[in-house]
């Protein structure tokens, strides 16, 4: 596959200063976007090892171009602020990330570093203490005479979130400290952590309440700390390793592993897996050794970090940016295996969205056996993203590739790499359906909202039909602002779906009909009774009637929310209307094609713009969705959208813009007095309540004059609407 030469892909001592400049812009946006979805939403998108290596490329370039390096670089952050919800508080001592090594090289710098740094003899014995780097999230503890009194995250590193109610609930956290000489202040900090078999056994209990899936033993840990009801984070198996301090009012030992050994006598739990290290050599080994053992442990760990033993020297190095000078990570190199591409299967997901799933043969990568990876979405597989950047090297992905895959953080894995060498002759570049393989209906990429780009996400358009969508839009037809229809909601949806009673909106309303007839009725059916199953019906019926934009929100089409529905329901007043002017509608091809008439008109409503009015033309122009609403309409009787009385005094008045405003365009002004209700004419006539009249203003404020109509300068409008 041709491949476009892009900065991303220049080594950094390639590059000039200018791409220096654009890739150290682009990487702090790219690190800061994975660092809110991994600290914040708990739900990171890539694995470890490519954050690690975007990392790296950052501070590479920096270390080339120091005049990039500011106060406000990523190098000097650590995590992402504090997320709301959750009280902050400011760490007494700042808690800190580590420098990460690699390469054994790495790790015999580090060592050669602190010898310089404190000037050390040739013989003169250096000690570290190596231990686990457990992969869960990292908590401070703060005990006053001997009480905990708060628990709070590391949040940015100077302030976390207070999730003392939290942890109060962990087994292995203490409440007291017991035992002599505990300080008057400590601050204990550890890393809480979820065991993989508790991992997957509290994934099996969400996947099965239909609740959030976690995608690895840390994210559960996070998301099971981060819960606003201390009960649920109460129920999830957390557990806590102390190894490290902020604050202490006095120091009970003088070595590092001397406070680990402290830390275990009051009662906290510390990794087993510690040993004293004397030299490169030593800590390599001991790397080597942990790497062996990590797939048999209980909990992830990714790496080892390495401390210098003694707390004085520790003191005398101290810390560079976000790091301390005297401890390393060392991090584990991602595990790969190489394996065959049997087939590529289509998912659809709950809101349409086809994901493509390669089948493998399976394959172990780090002791777990891999045969399902995610391919993500079409540009993914071409290798090519949508703005040109590449994927792999710019190397598609076919039925019958060898590939390389890749398992990094421990539970996700991937495909890093295609085996070129070993693609069969045979092998054709995929090509993505662009039909749903759940239902047949079409499937488009519609244009990013925020972006203007191309989505990377093919959809389904049969969202009335297609069953991988179908309980999601039940869901959504009885939801408050459609149908809103009493006694069925969530739950009735489910369970007359998983029956096989409604799997359309039009089977709610034939419900009755059908149950009359059954031999099992619904008022026999647990949970039901005579009366509760005529109140059911009875609401559904009160229902048949529905205001035109209740109609159309419940519809689901993609874009058109409550607003967008009420918009639609002025401009085209009946079901009939709006249906014609999506079907005549054309979808222009290109920049240059302004599309017809009927495309056009929809553009135009204030409010409709391209995506939009696109998604709804979409979805009309889909056959099966116009059957299913066919099937729908034949059971209801639609009636005009009742507008909302607005306090606004200009509601329900009819305004005329002329001449330049100066504080708004022309467009603003418009849509703001449709917001509080005024309808926007183009001429003055008798029905003209108010005509606005900017500098420039001619033969209309003429006219208006004559009709005795009130003309107000634009900052009298922006009084009388309250803007002002
Ligand atoms: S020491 C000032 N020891 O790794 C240094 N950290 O990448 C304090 N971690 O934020 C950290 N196991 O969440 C230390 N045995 C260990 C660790 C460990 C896991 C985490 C911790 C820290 C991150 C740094």
């Amino acid at each position: 596959m041709a491949s476009k030469p892009s900065v991303q892909n220049l080594p950094v001592e390639h590059l000039t200063l200018a791409q220096a400049k654009k890739e150290h812009v682009r990487l702090d946006l790219e690190i800061g976007a994975h660092d809110q979805r991994y600290y914040q939403d708990d739900a990171p998108t890539i694995p470890d090892a490519e954050y690690d290596a975007l990392r790296q490329r950052y501070e590479a370039i920096e270390a080339q171009f120091p005049e990039l390096r500011t106060a406000e670089s990523r190098s000097a952050k650590v995590g992402a602020a504090p997320s709301r919800g959750f009280a902050k508080v400011r760490h007494a001592v700042p808690m800190l990330s580590l420098q990460n090594a690699f390469a054994d090289e790495d790790v015999a710098e580090f060592v050669r570093r602190i010898r310089r740094f404190l000037n050390l003899k040739e013989d003169e014995p250096v000690v570290f203490t190596a231990e686990a780097k457990i992969d869960g999230l990292s908590m401070s503890l703060r005990y006053e005479n001997g009480n905990l009194v708060t628990a709070a995250t590391r949040g940015d590193g100077a302030e976390g979130e207070d999730v003392t109610a939290n942890i109060k609930t962990l087994k292995e956290v203490p409440q007291k400290l017991e035992g002599k000489n505990i300080p008057a202040v400590c601050e204990i900090r550890g890393e809480v952590y979820m065991t993989k078999p508790d991992f997957l056994a509290l994934n099996q209990r969400q996947q099965a309440a239909g609740d959030t899936v976690f995608a690895n033993p840390r994210n559960s840990a996070a998301g099971s700390l981060r819960q606003k009801d201390p009960s649920v984070t109460a129920s999830r198996p957390l557990h806590f390793f102390a190894y490290a301090w902020g604050e202490m009012t006095e120091m009970p030992a003088d070595t590092h592993s001397g406070m680990l050994k402290w830390l275990k006598s009051i009662g906290f739990q510390t990794n087993p897996l510690w040993k004293l290290c004397k030299s490169a050599e030593d800590l390599i080994a001991y790397h080597a050794d942990i790497g062996q053992k990590r797939a048999s442990l209980d909990y992830d760990i990714d790496g080892v970090v390495y401390k210098l033993d003694r707390l004085d020297w520790q003191q005398r190095l101290g810390f560079v940016s976000r790091s301390p000078r005297w401890a390393i990570a060392h991090k584990f190199a991602a595990e790969q295996a190489t394996t065959v591409v049997k087939d590529i299967d289509i998912q659809v997901g709950r809101t349409g969205a086809l994901t493509p799933v390669a089948k493998l043969e399976p394959v172990t990568v780090g002791g777990v056996v891999v045969q399902n990876v995610s391919l993500h979405n079409e540009d993914y597989i071409k290798g090519v993203g949508a703005d040109g950047t590449e994927i792999r090297g710019g190397t598609d992905i076919r039925i019958g590739d060898t590939v390389i895959v890749q398992r990094a953080g421990d539970v996700i894995p991937q495909i890093v790499d295609v085996v070129l060498d070993k693609r069969p002759e045979t092998a054709k570049p995929y090509s993505f359906p662009h039909k749903c393989p759940a239902c047949g209906s079409h499937a488009v990429r519609e244009v990013n909202l925020r972006t203007g780009k191309e989505d990377v996400v093919r959809r389904c358009t049969g969202g009335l039909i297609c069953p991988a969508q179908a309980v999601e839009r039940l869901r959504h037809f009885v939801s408050r602002a459609a149908f809103d229809i009493e006694g069925f909601g969530e739950k009735q949806v489910e369970m007359f779906f998983a029956e096989g009673l409604v799997m359309e909106p039009a089977d709610i309303f034939t419900l009755a009909k059908r149950d009359a007839r059954a031999t099992k009725k619904l008022a026999e059916r647990e949970g039901y009774g005579e009366t509760s199953a005529r109140n059911l019906f009875a609401a559904i019926d009160a229902r048949r009637r529905i205001e035109l934009n209740r109609l159309i929100y419940g519809l689901g089409i993609r874009h058109v929310g409550d607003t967008n529905a009420k918009l639609l329901a002025r401009h085209y007043g009946t079901m009939e209307a709006l249906q014609e002017a999506a079907a005549a509608a054309q979808i222009p091809i290109d920049k240059k094609d302004k599309g017809n008439e009927a495309w056009q008109e929809l553009n135009a409503i204030e409010g409709i713009g391209d995506v939009v009015a696109e998604a709804i033309v979409e979805f009309f122009q889909e056959e099966r969705n116009r059957d299913a609403l066919a099937r729908l309409l034949a059971e209801l009787e639609v009636l005009p959208m009742q507008e909302a009385k607005s306090d606004s005094p200009v509601a329900g008045k009819t305004v005329v813009f002329t001449g330049t405003l100066e504080q708004m365009t022309r467009d603003e002004a418009k849509a703001m007095a449709e917001r509080l209700g005024a309808k926007v004419a183009g001429s003055v006539s008798k029905k003209t309540d108010y005509l606005v009249a900017g500098p420039g203003a001619g033969s209309k404020l003429e006219k208006a004059k004559e009709a005795g109509v009130n003309v107000l300068t634009e900052d009298e409008w922006l009084a009388l609407v309250g803007a002002k």
